[in-house]
């Protein structure tokens, strides 16, 4: 990933991923989060706030500070977070009632046509069936929100649904006359940022819900946006750009702050949950994560496990780690963890040799209109480090477009290329090379474009024989219907989630590449030439900060198409009717490696919205379920606590396994591995059905379905199933390594009916 923002002024925000725990240094008063036993509390205390004021009050410290309260939390979690000195913290711990402490930590930032390329209609499937998704509310924590887009534009919606308990805050540059019938929430939680990191009003951002990045504004039109007609990125993806929910409310609780990057204290992430939960949001969509800890000492397990218990759908970006294992971030199995995939647009410029007869096309998002016409085009022949560009002469290039050739070692990247192409001052480029899909708009400082090196070879024979070589280039071209699409992005976090392996992860893939959405209009966001930057009103970003607003919406139609359904058996109804297979009827491929990618890569697959409307079957989860799950884990009864805010539960079914829409087997280091599922399904459709078994394995992996015929008698009916998966890995001479991410399917097709009810089975080594 680093390789990829060589170049100085080439900001990659989105890029940047996380690793941040503050350890307590001794002395300086640190931030913390105290969770507290409630029921300890004192009768005379009117409330658990004054009750947390009054703890904190009774606390001294020698040097004479005083502790500083920062939040009570409500919903998130029994307790509250302050700045302490190590004499308060000895003093808390004293008393009987405090059951946990953790320092501050903070989380990072995972970056129109998608609607169309997911298939939703607006006369048929899930749009019309989804309402739009009009009465339903998604809160989403990010970096807050230009509301003056065009995507945020109040136009024909109905009033506020009066449920909403929220409220638009006044801040800089923000108070409640920007907030509307579409954007009809914005709160900003800085006081944890405040603390440890940089003053805010220092570092430029804005102190209040207006975003400073354009991050807060893309993720929240892509989940809930209005139509805005006129969208565009300098004259590339024209067209509408529509929310996936486009008639949700939008409510933003900012909790990402620019510092050096930009971060979110975990205080902030807890307080803006805590919030959301009250306020009444349906669905949140977190584009951040934290790195991966046990699940009491992360503010986004812990915070959805409370949006869980009210009912909420929390969708969360995976991670941009990949393209390796054990990468994701928002690995609990109730949150609906996305990984991001490619879409079926490509951005270009044509390339025509001097004598009009060949055209080839190569990636380009160079910012201008711009057509330059039968140039004269420089290539160091016969020079083969001056053939790569890897040193130029200013003298030879100065002003002129030049060609480098592809580095088949790969000693020479192109990132290099461009590096050297703008310190000799040549004026465009055409580079031979395989990087194109990974570059990213913002890369296209200057009129290039990468050509994949088969047309490479074709315009560098053309120069090479030709005495007066000369080109056209024409930029700023919009591909579509390109194929093979949706791939696995290169940067998309992959399974299996290190501290939580039994269950596969990421649950599901969605749209996270040069995605067109809205985004802040004072922030430079093209580079162009050395140190200007373009200014734009929808800005292309990649990532799986993308890709999670697009599953949040797609959970709010689903949830107003089914206001029964649970998130449990929302996540499901998406998981089972995801789709592996791509525009080119090929299996989804990792654009790392250019094969079939894993459900290590996709999870169930690509969601499909107007299939997940009417998924058949679902496997559902309780809330007990998932304490079973942390029982299985061996967590102890605090950390349990912490993370459920249930003073009550017990452990006596303590189990590894869910009521999973997935099936994932870890491998020991034994010959065979065998495990055995058990698992519920719930009829969702009206009326009786017959649904029969199908498992598809691959060499190596013997699975069996008992029973393999299910009669549902009717709506809501339940039945349950075990699945035995055996992986024989002592056999035959297949490499260990295959056994990684080595996977089939299990099917249950409805007899004479349509339904069909797909999980992944895949086996990987435990981390
Ligand atoms: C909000 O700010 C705008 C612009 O500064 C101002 O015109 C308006 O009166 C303010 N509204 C409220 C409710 O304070
Ligand atoms: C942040 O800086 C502003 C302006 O310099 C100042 O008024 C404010 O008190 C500072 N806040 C904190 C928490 O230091
Ligand atoms: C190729 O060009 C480079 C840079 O101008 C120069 O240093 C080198 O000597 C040249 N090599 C040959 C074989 O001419
Ligand atoms: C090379 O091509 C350019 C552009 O077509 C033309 O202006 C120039 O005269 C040509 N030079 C020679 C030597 O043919
Ligand atoms: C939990 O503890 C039991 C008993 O010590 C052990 O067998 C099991 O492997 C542990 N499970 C996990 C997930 O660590
Ligand atoms: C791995 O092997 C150990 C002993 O060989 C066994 O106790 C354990 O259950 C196995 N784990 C899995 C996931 O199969
Ligand atoms: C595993 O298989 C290998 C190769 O077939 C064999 O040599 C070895 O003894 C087996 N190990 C066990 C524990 O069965």
């Amino acid at each position: 990933m680093e390789q990829l923002t060589p170049l100085g002024l080439i900001i990659s925000l989105f890029l940047f991923f996380p690793i941040a725990t503050s350890l307590p240094t001794s002395g300086r008063p640190r931030t913390y989060i105290i969770h507290m036993d409630i029921s300890a509390m004192p009768g005379a205390f009117s409330s658990h706030h004054n009750w947390y004021m009054s703890t904190l009050s009774s606390l001294s410290s020698p040097d004479g500070f005083s502790p500083l309260h920062l939040y009570t939390y409500n919903h998130v979690m029994d307790g509250f977070s302050a700045v302490l000195s190590q004499a308060h913290l000895d003093q808390l711990h004293e008393l009987s009632s405090h059951l946990a402490t953790y320092p501050e930590t903070f989380g990072h930032l995972h970056t129109t046509r998608a609607p169309t390329f997911l298939g939703l209609k607006k006369h048929s499937g899930l749009w019309p069936a989804g309402g739009f998704g009009e009465d339903m509310i998604i809160g989403v924590l990010d970096s807050g929100i230009w509301p003056e887009s065009e995507s945020f534009n109040d136009e024909g919606l109905p009033p506020v649904p009066t449920r909403w308990r929220g409220a638009c805050e006044t801040g800089t540059e923000f108070n409640a006359s920007y907030c509307n019938r579409k954007l009809i929430g914005a709160r900003s939680f800085s006081k944890g940022m405040q603390q440890e990191k940089q003053n805010i009003s220092k570092t430029n951002d804005y102190d209040s819900p207006r975003d400073f990045l354009g991050h807060g504004s893309h993720t929240s039109s892509i989940a809930a946006g209005s139509s805005a007609v006129a969208a565009e990125y300098f004259g590339y993806a024209k067209g509408k750009a529509i929310g996936m929910a486009p008639k949700a409310r939008i409510a933003m609780y900012k909790v990402l702050f620019f510092d050096e990057s930009y971060d979110a204290a975990a205080t902030d992430v807890l307080a803006g949950l805590d919030q959301a939960i009250e306020d009444g949001v349906d669905v949140l969509s977190l584009s951040l994560g934290f790195i991966e800890t046990p699940f009491d000492e992360n503010p986004i397990a812990i915070g959805a496990f409370a949006a869980l218990k009210k009912g909420i759908f929390v969708s969360c970006s995976a991670g941009n780690n990949g393209p390796h294992a054990y990468t994701i971030l928002n690995g609990a199995p109730w949150i609906t963890t996305v990984g991001a995939g490619t879409i079926d647009r490509e951005f270009a410029a044509h390339v025509t040799f001097g004598d009009g007869e060949l055209t080839v096309t190569g990636k380009s998002v160079y910012p201008e209109n711009l057509f330059v016409s039968d140039i004269p085009i420089y290539f160091g022949h016969g020079n083969r480090s001056k053939e790569l560009c890897n040193s130029l002469d200013p003298k030879e290039v100065a002003g002129k477009y030049i060609f480098c050739d592809f580095d088949s070692s790969g000693q020479t990247n192109a990132y290099a290329q461009i590096y050297e192409m703008d310190t000799a001052g040549a004026a465009g480029a055409i580079f031979s090379s395989s990087e194109g899909p990974f570059f990213r708009p913002t890369d296209f400082f200057k009129p290039f474009v990468l050509v994949n090196p088969k047309y490479g070879d074709l315009l560098k024979h053309y120069i090479i024989n030709s005495k007066n070589a000369t080109v056209s280039i024409r930029f700023q071209t919009t591909l579509l219907g390109t194929k093979p699409a949706p791939q696995v992005a290169y940067f998309s976090s992959r399974g299996p989630d290190r501290k939580s392996p039994w269950i596969l992860k990421p649950d599901i893939l969605a749209p996270g590449v040069d995605i067109l959405a809205a985004w802040v209009p004072n922030r430079g966001f093209a580079p162009i030439d050395d140190d200007d930057y373009l200014l734009t009103d929808y800005a292309l970003e990649s990532g799986t900060s993308m890709s999670c607003p697009h599953a949040a919406g797609i959970a709010t139609l689903l949830k107003a198409a089914h206001r029964d359904w649970s998130s449990a058996a929302i996540r499901s109804a998406m998981m089972t009717t995801a789709e592996v297979f791509d525009n080119a009827n090929g299996r989804i491929i990792d654009m790392t490696t250019g094969v079939a990618g894993t459900p290590l890569d996709f999870g169930a697959g690509h969601i499909n919205p107007n299939k997940a409307m009417d998924p058949g079957l679902v496997y559902d989860i309780e809330i007990q379920d998932y304490i079973n799950y942390l029982c299985g884990l061996n967590y102890t009864s605090k950390q349990i606590r912490t993370i459920t805010g249930m003073r009550q539960f017990n452990c006596d079914s303590a189990t590894l396994d869910l009521n999973y829409p997935s099936f994932i087997i870890l491998l020991n280091n034994t010959n065979t591995t065998s495990t055995t599922f058990q698992r519920e399904l719930t009829n969702v459709a009206e009326g009786s059905s017959v649904y029969r078994a199908v498992v598809r394995a691959p060499s190596g992996m013997k699975a069996v379905v008992q029973p393999e015929t299910i009669t549902f008698a009717g709506k809501y009916s339940k039945a349950k199933f075990q699945l035995t998966v055996e992986i024989d890995v002592g056999v035959g001479s297949i490499p260990e390594s295959d056994y990684f991410g080595n996977y089939g399917f299990l099917s249950w097709y409805e007899v004479n009916g349509k339904h069909q009810v797909t999980s992944p089975i895949v086996s990987a080594f435990a981390p």
